[in-house]
């Protein structure tokens, strides 16, 4: 399994079915990443507080923008989740960075924000993402999805076993602590943005009647057997870019006529970014045959489009090839045209 790149492996779930615990050791086991998404909904909630229901959206796109996250190798064992180069400690680890967390998770704009930040981290290296909305939302070219579920009567059990055994049950009774989870289950499954539900190629494993160990071996298997025997140049995402088209500019586009066309222009510029880039091993294939350039919105959008291929080279090299595309659109048009290009990966 080594020689080959694993990419991405998304682990979603309801609260308390013990998906941190997992999501770590099979990063560990896998020598890969652990990137707990809602230990960055967690910061947030503390550092923006409830109030940040109430910002607008330049506002609350502004202060999320004051905290950059990172994964970083500190010396020993799994590379740490910083948020502006601090390490991001205990202090989530509370009921009420609990509640904020979900009262920010509901923003859209914060959530938009927080998932491009996950897809960057994603984009650098092989890691096990775990959240709510990884295999669905962030990251749906996943080659492994998991979804963990459990009866909630067995997570209020093992949620109060752990809270009595760091001693922070603070006089709750399981009840209290069941009832606390169904909350939290039908905010998080009902809420209008990114519900949490498993992707429909997702692997369910329910864990109500298996110890870790043994949803660990359930989980390592199901990645051994779905990995190839060699990298099969499967993408890691689709890059893309865009420009607007002003009405001026569609003849440009010389309606498709061979010699006339922008498009072709266009994807010429994008494979010879690509080249550049990836010298001297020859552009990826995926670019190579994968780029594609066209318009929508009946002429309004000029885009390029092409697969990510696997590591943090190919989201380089792809994201390049997307952008000089998308540049040499723009550089086409005449002055006072719109030439604002936005790129990312999906
Ligand atoms: O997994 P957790 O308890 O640390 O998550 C804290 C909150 O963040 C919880 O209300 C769900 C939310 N969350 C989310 O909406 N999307 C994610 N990817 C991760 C967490």
């Amino acid at each position: 399994m080594n020689t080959v790149s694993i990419g991405v492996i998304t682990m979603d779930g309801p609260a308390g079915v013990g998906k941190s615990t997992l999501a770590r050791r099979l990063a560990d086991a896998l020598g890969i990443a652990y990137l707990d998404t809602g230990a960055m909904y967690r910061t947030l909630g503390l550092r923006l507080g409830a109030e940040a229901a109430d910002m607008d959206d330049a506002t609350l796109r502004a202060r999320c923008a004051e905290c950059r996250f990172t994964l970083e190798n500190r010396g020993g064992g799994q590379p740490v989740l910083c948020c502006c180069g601090e390490p991001v400690g205990m202090e989530i680890r509370t009921e009420k960075a609990g509640r904020l967390a979900s009262v920010v998770a509901k923003l859209p704009v914060l959530r938009g924000e927080l998932q491009k930040a996950q897809r960057a981290i994603g984009a650098e290296c092989s890691l096990v993402a775990e959240g709510r909305d990884m295999g669905t939302k962030v990251f749906p070219f996943a080659r492994h999805k998991f979804f963990l579920d459990a009866r909630a009567e067995v997570r209020a059990k093992r949620r109060y076993l752990e809270l009595e055994a760091r001693g922070a049950l603070n006089g709750a009774t399981l009840e209290e602590i069941q009832a606390g989870i169904e909350e939290r289950d039908l905010q998080d499954r009902n809420r209008p943005v990114d519900p949490l539900r498993p992707a429909p190629d997702a692997h369910i494993v329910d864990t109500s009647d298996l110890d870790i160990d043994g949803v660990l071996r359930v989980l390592i298997d199901a990645v051994a057997a779905a990995q190839p025997a060699e990298d099969p140049l499967r993408p890691a995402g689709t890059a893309r870019s865009q420009v607007p088209v002003p009405p001026e500019c569609i003849h440009l586009f010389g309606g498709g006529r061979p010699g006339h066309d922008l498009l072709t222009e266009a994807r010429l510029a994008g494979l010879s970014a690509a080249r550049r880039l990836a010298h001297p091993g020859g552009i990826p294939e995926e670019i190579a045959s994968g780029l594609s350039c066209g318009l929508e919105g009946r002429g309004t959008l000029f885009f390029a489009e092409c697969p990510v291929p696997q590591g943090a080279e190919g989201a380089r090299t792809a994201l390049a090839a997307v952008q000089s595309a998308a540049a040499c659109v723009a550089l086409s048009f005449p002055e006072g045209a719109p030439r604002e290009i936005a790129a990312s990966i999906r």
